[in-house]
């Protein structure tokens, strides 16, 4: 069967290693085979449930296409668009809204994370953004969603609602029921100040992630500065459930290397930190250097950046148009 892919990152900046091993780096594979027809989405729209700079938006727009196709996403062979071009992600998601109900929304725990304490004072949007995630989703009738662990309850959410929207309009198959792709190891990749924190771009110290705009001496030095744990690196993977630093640097060396975990314990096992942070840079730079200065390069070429948009958002439109226009038929707008 032919995969319908479809996935998205927020352009809110600072794109990590986080990002590039739980979801990019598995666009770039799933873009590559012919059997896959994927889409990948600027979720711009999602971005401002938080407070943005406009410039700075627009800026991190161009900045997220530039990381796709640094990273090797081919923008001829995949459409890479922004969902705020493309009139039908909103509109899906009013209709979605009116589907979707209250009790599966207040079971959202990242709603609860970002919105913290002041529950009151977050926006309307972070609190339904799952719901214009579905109409991203529902659109484009994907068969396949990648993305990394932290997106999994977002995607069960979207599949209750094109069951409900089936079942409610009586249309069965009518809205696909897609299916999460998420890694088995490595889905979430946590900070390097603390292990038991998620990699994110919201954290304040630059020194918690590795940027993909990063250069050489910026990854040299945060990875020496990452946090340890004063013992020598162990030989049973067990041991490393009560040392999440460790297995976190492990874990990245092992993704980056596309080797198991147990692999790469067996290469460390009995070494110190030092000697294994020394390796884990060389991999970090062989691996990531090349896509910064890439991505530094087509910053310097804002118009093929825009030129790619263009031509995405026109391909998305085409597609997501005709949905929508069923969608409203079968609700009874005319
Ligand atoms: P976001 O930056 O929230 O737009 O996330 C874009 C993609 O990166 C989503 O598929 C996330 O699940 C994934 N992602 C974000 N942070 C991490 C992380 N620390 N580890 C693994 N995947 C992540
Ligand atoms: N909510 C996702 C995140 O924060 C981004 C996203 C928006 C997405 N729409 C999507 C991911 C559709 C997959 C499919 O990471």
């Amino acid at each position: 069967m032919n995969k319908k892919i479809f996935s998205g990152v927020q352009p809110t900046g600072n794109l990590h290693l986080g990002n590039y091993l739980g979801a990019i780096k598995n666009f770039v594979e799933l873009g590559n085979d012919r059997n896959n027809h994927c889409i990948y989405c600027v979720v711009d729209l999602h971005a401002i449930t938080v407070k943005q700079d406009p410039k700075l938006l627009t800026e991190n727009i161009r900045e997220t296409v530039a990381t796709f196709v640094a990273s090797g996403i081919d923008p001829e062979k995949n459409i890479i668009f922004n969902q705020s071009r493309v009139s039908a992600h909103a509109e899906a998601a009013w209709i979605f809204s009116c589907v979707a109900r209250m009790g599966w929304l207040n079971r959202m725990t990242q709603f609860k994370e970002k919105a913290g304490k002041d529950k009151e004072k977050a926006s309307v949007g972070l609190y339904s953004y799952p719901v214009l995630m579905a109409a991203d989703i529902l659109l484009y009738d994907a068969t396949h969603v990648p993305v990394g662990e932290d997106q999994k309850q977002h995607l069960e959410l979207s599949r209750d609602i094109a069951q409900k929207f089936n079942n409610d309009f009586q249309q069965e198959n009518f809205l696909k029921i897609p299916e999460p792709l998420i890694q088995k190891e490595f889905s979430r990749i946590m900070s390097l100040r603390d292990g038991t924190k998620k990699m994110s771009k919201s954290e304040v110290s630059d020194l918690s992630r590795i940027n993909l705009t990063d250069n050489k001496d910026a990854i040299i030095s945060k990875i020496k500065k990452a946090k340890t744990d004063p013992m020598p690196l162990p030989a049973d993977i067990k041991e490393l459930d009560k040392r999440p630093e460790a297995k976190n640097l492990l874990s990245i060396y092992s993704s980056l290397n596309d080797v198991t975990l147990e692999k790469t314990i067996s290469q460390f096992s009995g070494k110190n930190f030092s000697e294994f942070k020394e390796s884990l840079i060389q991999v970090l730079v062989d691996k990531l250097d090349p896509i910064s200065g890439e991505i530094n390069k087509l910053m310097s070429n804002k118009d093929y950046l825009d030129r790619i948009l263009d031509l995405g958002c026109e391909k998305a439109n085409n597609i997501a148009s005709e949905k929508i226009k069923k969608i409203k038929q079968i609700v009874g707008f005319n």
